[in-house]
């Protein structure tokens, strides 16, 4: 099928690879033109494992360009993923999406096309996409084009495996003729009939992909649902974590114990520092701003937000227990990306974490194995963040520090060798903010160890 895909972020460029691999002819669109010239030049502009790999794989099938007048008229699908950042009270800002809509309605030939919002937005979108394209249509194209909605569910780090053997699929469209075609287009998916790539082998205990058809609002709401479970299952078990500390307990181990119940599940309960990244935060802030217009108050979804914003808050609060003055120290921390495999820094905690510090008079090196380049030059204007001073090793970032923390649990530092950074810093104190380090080798190595619900 022919398909043209709106925006070139983590959505939209692993959309287009995935379904360019799977044969379908797929144009990306984007306005940022350098953008445009890197992934033409065969670079991706930001980092995804394999994305490079499945882009160069699918290269005969993929094509890029800024201009809407290339991209629409020949597409049968035309999927929206462009930005939805947070915006004023909780409400997304859906400035991207509108002028997505009117340029495809402006570019509409009359030959039928489904619109398909893959972007997260407000329950209620698929309508409003829909009569903006119309606005801009020409008579012939009214008529001759439909919205649905395919909500993603790919989490950065892991996107490309998350979009090939996905969970699930979702459709929600109001008419049987909008689903068939999207049924069309991931039957590949769906039957899981395609060859796997080498590096992308598929899980040997994968079936057949469930497919969800519905109607759009509940297709909308299916995912800011799941995203607000996700994020409360994760502020759930730092709650606990609070108490465990408390009372002496392993929140390791709890977590375990109530996750191996199938009805619980034992994934999304790790606790520490907790969520970040540009979903979580936009998607229960915008759920929250969703039921206030119908004057619910989702109390539960507000909590998940505050236990949240405190976990950020007590890794500030065990370093001042520790080390009883902040001022003049100095704390290295590592990671700054949300999470490990991605160089996003959007809402990571990494950075509201060296703000506070530094607002306390701390002095505060870093280190990140890929979101070094991103945070220097996204630091740059931003205020006391400009302070961070960045290293090229955990070495520099251990050497004459008076506290580590783990903010992000990057599989090489779980490997780091621990014995001599005790003995190049100021005092060795790490505080293991994601329950990711060996305490047993860690105080062996002659640290003090501190877990933020340990
Ligand atoms: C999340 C969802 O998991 C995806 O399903 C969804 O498609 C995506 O948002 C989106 O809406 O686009 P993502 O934000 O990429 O994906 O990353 P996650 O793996 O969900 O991690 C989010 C945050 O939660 C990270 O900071 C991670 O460190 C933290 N986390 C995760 C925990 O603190 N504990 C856990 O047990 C799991």
């Amino acid at each position: 099928m022919n398909v043209s895909i709106l925006g070139t972020g983590y959505v939209g460029l692993t959309t287009g690879a995935c379904l360019a691999f799977l044969g379908h002819n797929v144009t990306c669109v984007d306005a940022d033109h350098e953008k445009i010239a890197v992934l033409e030049r065969g670079g991706v502009p930001f980092y995804e494992p394999h994305l490079a790999e499945l882009l160069a794989d699918a290269h005969p099938n993929l094509c890029f360009t800024s201009e809407y007048a290339e991209a629409i008229p020949p597409a049968q699908v035309i999927f929206i993923a462009v930005g939805t950042p947070p915006g004023k009270d909780g409400a997304p800002d859906l400035r991207y999406l509108e002028a997505a809509a009117h340029g495809i309605g402006k570019h509409l030939t009359g030959e039928f096309a489904v619109v398909v919002n893959k972007s997260t937005v407000p329950i209620g979108s698929g309508n409003w996409v829909g009569s903006l394209v119309r606005d801009k249509a020409c008579e012939k194209a009214k008529g001759r084009f439909a919205v649905a909605s395919n909500p993603e569910f790919l989490r950065e780090g892991t996107a490309l495996h998350d979009s090939l053997y996905p969970d699930r699929v979702v459709i929600g469209a109001d008419e049987e003729q909008t689903a068939e075609v999207l049924y069309t287009l991931y039957r590949p998916i769906l039957d899981q009939t395609f060859q796997a790539p080498p590096y992308l082998p598929r899980p040997e205990e994968l079936g057949a992909v469930p497919l969800i058809s519905t109607d759009l609002a509940s297709a909308e709401l299916i995912k800011y649902a799941a995203n607000a479970f996700l994020a409360l299952k994760i502020s759930y078990i730092n709650e606990v974590g609070q108490l465990s500390e408390k009372v002496g307990a392993d929140i390791a181990q709890v977590a375990k114990g109530i996750g191996l119940d199938a009805r619980i599940g034992t994934r999304f309960l790790q606790a520490g520092i907790g969520w970040g990244g540009s979903c979580f935060g936009k998607d229960t802030a915008a759920l929250i701003a969703t039921a206030s217009e119908y004057g619910l108050e989702m109390p539960i979804v507000k909590a998940a937000r505050e236990i949240n914003r405190r976990q950020r808050d007590r890794v500030v609060e065990k370093l001042l227990s520790e080390l009883k003055i902040l001022k003049g120290r100095t704390i290295g921390l590592l990671g700054l990306a949300f999470k490990p495999h991605t160089d996003d820094l959007r809402e990571a905690p990494a950075l509201d974490i060296a703000r506070k510090l530094i607002e306390r008079g701390a002095r505060v090196k870093a280190h990140d194995p890929v979101a070094m380049d991103r945070f220097r030059k996204e630091s740059e204007s931003n205020g006391r963040l400009a302070e961070v001073f960045c290293c090229e090793t955990p070495e520099d970032v251990a050497r004459e520090a008076d506290a580590l923390v783990l903010v992000t649990e990057w599989p090489q530092y779980r490997e780091l060798d621990w014995e001599p950074l005790a003995q190049i810093m100021h005092t060795a104190i790490v505080l293991d903010g994601r329950h990711a380090l060996d305490r047993t080798r860690l105080t062996r190595a002659g640290f003090r160890y501190v877990g933020i619900a340990c």
